[in-house]
């Protein structure tokens, strides 16, 4: 086994093993989902990929791989064992329709043992494949490629859905029985059967390949898809881990500058049990937070921004656990930011704003932990449960996650009546719920109609900005779309006037207005260039690609989706224009 590979090396051996099997490098997506309204962060490469395994031709083509920056919070309180962690990194390889288990097996199996590649010790690899049921027949088919490759019986588990079925994220989706590889990491079992899969630690997952050949509906009928996808996820952290012969992935060359510091800060050189785990939990929500930042979420008692509270709270709490009374996650993130940078430029362009949100949200917080410590304790020493009432005290006077006085009742030995907080929480809430209310009326589908709204409203800006300036040379220079808004950078040596934002806007709503139509057409981007198509990414000249035309308003190299017909957008309204950088500059809209 090859004990040098790092994450980089692993990174690059992977993407360079499935190039060698004919598939397309594609860019990591953001954390933030553009495409996949079901899931608040993105915590798998499979996501942004939706659409494709739904059947639409991917510009790419039918073979792709990549790495993928993930965030599960599902994890979050296994955090701090020997392989759990929010923040990840993720090797993918996806077959749209073509390649199926026998390929994704033989490969998954060549890259983990080959010598050429990770070249680990067969003997140290324990499969799981779905026992069946119901919904979809029990696996043999995996099994027996497995066994042809020489896993013996002994080593091939057969589980359930609970362990052996990826997805849907959401409610509905595409999804499949997966197959399971588990590295064995030599430590002796504890219990009688300790099994892959099991939380004793002895064998961790590092690879899953899902074989997503179903659509679960509204009804919960599972469905055959127009075709047959493959997706893979290999986790880096946890192979690295493996490959490297150590105990944890806080032990691998990305965690331990992290962990080194907290230790530093902490002035602990040798951590007992508690201590390591606060430590780990620190470490994990520090690299999960500064990618989140990243993306421009701030911290907020919704969505994203509460996951984000949660985390930095959580480890501005068990910092304090280990003796730490100072303000000190700024030095952590800029070591994360100093490891991913290369392969993240974002963490460096917007490290100002991480900066200076993360040092609000933990000075806020210090501000009231300490009383809000004492004010926990206090009635935990009158209590044996503590109520609704004064959970939510917890949380609107001293700013405890309610996760947070969970975690302590823990701890302490204390009940929390969680029913009881989510009461006084929704007393307190009663405007805002009206409003949450209608949005959930709405549904899902409503945030998935939302965002192609958005992103047929972008393709307008696009142009329009081009026809206002009289300037062929803006161009698109990113674009996020969530379903609140829409997101665009564009090069520019100066700011907008008042006056152009204005005609921007009157002219992307003219486009509306006219009702024009929205055509996909399929061609090599030769073509695509011929007819003047922008395209943000440069591509072979010969490859096909996915057209998208507005009436003769606007053509642009683009996976969709877009609505039929601009009617449908609704009222466009620019809502912010600024600078990002230098020559760089970002408009925010909305829908009305
Ligand atoms: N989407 C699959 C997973 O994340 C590959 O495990």
């Amino acid at each position: 086994m090859n004990k040098s590979i790092d994450s980089k090396k692993l990174k690059e051996l992977y993407i360079e093993f499935f190039k060698q099997k004919n598939h397309a490098v594609i860019p990591n997506a953001p954390l933030i989902p553009e495409e996949d309204p079901t899931v608040l962060f993105t915590t798998a490469g499979m996501h942004p990929l939706v659409r494709y395994i739904l059947g639409q031709p991917h510009p790419r083509g039918k073979k792709l791989t990549n790495v993928q920056k993930c965030l599960r919070t599902d994890d979050i309180d296994e955090v701090g064992d020997n392989s759990h962690l929010t923040f990840f990194e993720m090797l993918g390889n996806w077959s749209l329709g073509d390649y199926w288990k026998e390929d994704a097996i033989k490969w998954s199996w060549e890259f983990l043992t080959d010598k050429k590649w990770l070249g680990i010790d067969k003997r140290k690899l324990y499969i799981s494949v779905f026992a069946g049921d119901k919904d979809a027949p029990r696996d043999e088919e995996s099994a027996r490629i497995w066994q042809s490759l020489g896993v013996p019986k002994e080593r091939i588990f057969y589980f359930p859905k609970k362990d052996n079925w990826w997805g849907p994220a959401g409610a509905t989706g595409p999804c499949g029985s997966d197959t399971e590889m588990f590295y064995d990491a030599g430590k002796k079992p504890h219990g009688k059967d300790c099994k892959p899969g099991d939380s004793c630690g002895k064998y961790f997952e590092i690879w899953n390949d899902v074989f997503m050949q179903y659509n679960k509906t509204a009804e919960g009928k599972y469905e055959m898809l127009k075709q047959k996808n493959v997706d893979t996820g290999m986790g880096v952290e946890r192979t690295v881990a493996a490959l490297q012969n150590k105990k944890s992935v806080y032990e691998i060359e990305t965690f331990q500058p992290i962990v080194q510091k907290i230790k530093e800060i902490a002035k602990i050189k040798s951590p007992d049990e508690k201590q390591e785990k606060s430590i780990r939990i620190i470490a994990d929500h520090i690299r999960a937070s500064t990618f989140v930042l990243s993306e421009e979420i701030t911290p907020s008692n919704v969505d994203r921004g509460y996951i984000l509270r949660r985390l930095i709270r959580r480890a501005v709490r068990h910092g304090k656990l280990i003796g730490i009374e100072r303000e000190f996650l700024s030095d952590l993130v800029k070591l994360v930011i100093d490891i991913y940078k290369k392969d993240y430029p974002q963490l460096e362009k917007n490290k100002e704003f991480i900066l200076t949100e993360l040092k609000n949200e933990e000075a806020k917080f210090r501000n009231t932990l300490e009383r809000g410590l004492k004010k926990f304790e206090e009635i935990a020493r009158q209590v044996k449960r503590i109520d609704g009432k004064n959970a939510f005290l917890l949380f609107q006077s001293f700013g405890f996650p309610i996760e947070m006085t969970k975690e302590l009742g823990k701890e302490m030995n204390t009940e929390i009546d969680e029913e009881g907080f989510q009461k006084e929480f929704e007393k307190h809430q009663q405007i805002s719920r009206v409003g949450a209310e209608k949005k959930f009326k709405g549904g899902l589908s409503d945030a998935s109609e939302q965002s192609t709204k958005l992103h047929t409203a972008t393709h307008l800006l696009n142009e329009a900005i081009r026809k206002v300036l009289k300037r062929r040379d803006v161009v698109q220079k990113g674009s996020n779309i969530t379903p609140e808004r829409l997101r665009f950078d564009f090069n520019l040596d100066r700011k907008l006037t008042e006056d152009e934002v204005r005609k921007i806007e009157e002219l992307v709503n003219e486009q509306i207005k006219k009702g024009l139509l929205v055509v996909r057409e399929e061609m090599t981007f030769k073509e695509a260039k011929g007819r003047g198509a922008q395209a943000m990414f440069e591509q072979k000249y010969e490859e096909k690609v996915s057209v998208y035309s507005i009436g003769d308003f606007s053509i642009e190299v683009c996976g969709g989706p877009h609505v039929r017909n601009t009617k449908e957008v609704g009222k466009f309204k620019i809502v912010k224009e600024e600078g990002i950088a230098a020559g760089i500059r970002r408009i925010k809209a909305i829908i009305e």
